[in-house]
């Protein structure tokens, strides 16, 4: 009788570990925004004009101290218009491409994010100096490679 209560009461410490276990994982994984260990935000290429927050490329601001710049970068350039953003400020660049490999690399930081068709590259960065930053290719992308620039203005 005896043994048989304990071995209850250490089924039920057992569930109840995993159950602890399994919600902080899953809880820290999903409420940060982190993908899943291998995950990886994925798009369709082709209709990368027609999926968010693609469809309208730009920056927006997420709460007073987060912003969002939604970059597509393509053969030769980057669109993304009037990319300005605060000094100070958290900044998710969330890039993709919709031809072929292209890197998104921003002077004096470093941010230098390889951009691959199909894919999302997220990260994020706050800007401690305003200024104008140059955005460039670092990924040999074809005959125009060496022109594919733009730049981002911080300002204070
Ligand atoms: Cu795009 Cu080099």
């Amino acid at each position: 009788m005896h043994l048989h209560k304990f071995e209850k009461i250490w089924l039920t410490f057992g569930v109840a570990c995993l159950v602890v276990f399994v919600s902080i994982v899953g809880v820290s994984a999903f409420t940060q925004d982190h993908t899943p260990a291998g995950g990886l935000e994925t798009i369709d290429p082709e209709k990368v004009d027609q999926t968010a927050p693609f469809d309208h490329p730009g920056v927006t601001q997420i709460d007073d101290n987060t912003y969002q710049a939604t970059i597509v970068a393509m053969t030769f350039g980057y669109e993304a218009p009037d990319l300005k953003v605060p000094v100070g400020k958290e900044v998710i660049f969330k890039v993709t491409s919709k031809d072929v490999v292209h890197s998104f690399t921003i002077d004096n930081t470093n941010i230098n994010m390889m951009v691959v068709p199909g894919q999302i590259t997220t990260k994020s960065y706050t800007f401690e100096k305003p200024g104008k930053y140059l955005i460039l290719c670092n990924e040999y992308c074809g005959s125009g490679h060496h022109f594919m620039s733009t730049e981002i203005e911080v300002t204070e």
